[in-house]
């Protein structure tokens, strides 16, 4: 294959630490074929698969399945993340060495859609995963302060009549998490900061020393709660849309390290759940194919951006957090080209009809955006060539 990269930029693959891929049981929402190819499109080479499939990822057999499915695929390598706990009900802790062992190497642990609210649940869970340098991923939401909660906590939930999420809910669990994991003297991550709040304990621990790293999404580097005013479900989204201050916040974070990571919390969602009244739809958003787009934006647009940071954040952290080398393989299988190339100076606009994902549910559609990814390699072999997909059915069958 030759490609002409004159005027591009290099990146090593990209790699999102949170995808929802939705296969097994939600097959018409995404797949693992959609997704990954959504994913290639979007310049990544390995992304990690969340555990709230049906059924969930909470055995060997369903971890072993899901990273099958990503070789068959062949457009990026998919990392599954195990449940903590059976069936993300948050009682029982799952068997998180059988399906370490398995396959799949699943080295990190997550009830994401649900908190591992339970503190004792979670400091056993810490305690399991520090003998194989494994990973707590959290969804920092104490449930009892979201309790029917359809928006962010603020003087706009007042004003549309809407039940608040306040920025403590999440605080209040990161917060915990911190002391938690320096107790227990394990590493862990949280998943989709949204707060200004949430920048400010990260911080505080960091300086203390404590293995804490964190990610945030492009929607929340550049939504706001404004959007809700529109009672479109397509803004609807967990942790959701939050203030101005509190993007100003992640943006600085993120440019300066405090937030490790940008990951994508892609969450397709079938036509039915996003298009029903508010209070009913799913919360989630699309998000690989316009998360470099949106992260070059938030850094500063693709004239002022450091890609040095780009690639730290979107590439090297990730995968050094989710325990995959620089170029976000498994170390055992080794070091290959794994790398994207990005346009700088094109922009394109988001379709939702034309996009690779099976759903249809980003908020971004319409909108004009920096930076078309031109070629993405996955260990030497092109999965997307001149912005479009490569036939794969050869190279796995
Ligand atoms: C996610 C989903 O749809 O699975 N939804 C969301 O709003 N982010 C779950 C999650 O990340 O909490
Ligand atoms: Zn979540
Ligand atoms: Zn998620």
């Amino acid at each position: 294959t030759v490609v002409d990269a004159q005027g591009l930029v290099l990146l090593p693959g990209l790699v999102d630490l949170h995808t929802h891929l939705r296969e097994p049981g939600r097959e018409d929402a995404e797949t693992v074929l959609s997704g990954t190819q959504a994913a290639a499109r979007g310049g990544y080479t390995a992304v990690c698969a969340m555990a709230n499939s049906q059924p969930v990822a909470d055995t060997a057999g369903v971890v072993e399945q899901v990273w099958r499915l990503g070789q068959e695929a062949g457009y990026a390598d998919v990392q599954p993340i195990g449940a903590v706990s059976i069936g993300l009900q948050g009682e029982t802790m799952a068997e998180l060495g059988t399906m370490n062992a398995s396959k799949a190497h699943v080295r990190m642990f997550s009830d994401d859609g649900h908190c591992v609210s339970d503190p004792q649940l979670m400091r056993r869970a810490l305690e399991y995963v520090k003998t194989f340098d494994g990973l707590i991923a959290q969804h920092a939401e104490e449930p009892r302060l979201t309790q029917g909660a359809q928006m962010h906590e603020g003087e706009l939930s007042s004003r549309l009549g809407l039940a608040g999420w306040p920025a403590v809910a999440e605080e209040a669990i990161i917060a915990r998490d911190v002391l938690l994991a320096d107790y227990v003297g394990s590493r862990v991550h949280f998943c989709h900061v949204s707060t200004a709040g949430s920048v400010d304990i990260i911080a505080a621990a960091k300086r203390k020393g404590i293995n804490v790293t964190a990610e945030v999404c492009p929607h929340h580097l550049l939504l706001t709660d404004e959007r809700v005013a529109s009672y479109d479900p397509v803004f609807k989204v967990n942790p959701p849309l939050r203030e101005s201050s509190d993007v100003a916040a992640l943006r600085t974070a993120l440019a300066e390290g405090i937030i490790d990571a940008v990951a994508t919390d892609h969450a397709p969602h079938a036509e039915q759940d996003k298009t029903c009244e508010w209070a009913h739809a799913r919360p989630g958003m699309l998000g690989l194919e316009t998360a470099l787009s949106i992260t070059v934006e938030a850094l500063g647009g693709p004239d002022n951006v450091d890609w040095d940071i780009v690639a730290e954040r979107c590439s090297r952290t990730p995968a050094r957090i989710a325990g995959l080398d620089d170029h976000g393989h498994d170390p055992e299988v080794g070091q290959q080209a794994n790398f994207t190339l990005i346009d700088p100076t094109t922009t394109w606009t988001v379709v939702p009809d034309e996009l690779s994902s099976i759903a249809r549910n980003t908020p971004f559609a319409g909108l004009n955006l920096p930076c078309t990814v031109q070629a993405t390699f996955l260990r030497g072999e092109a999965t997307v060539l001149d912005g479009k997909l490569t036939d794969r059915s050869q190279e796995t069958a």
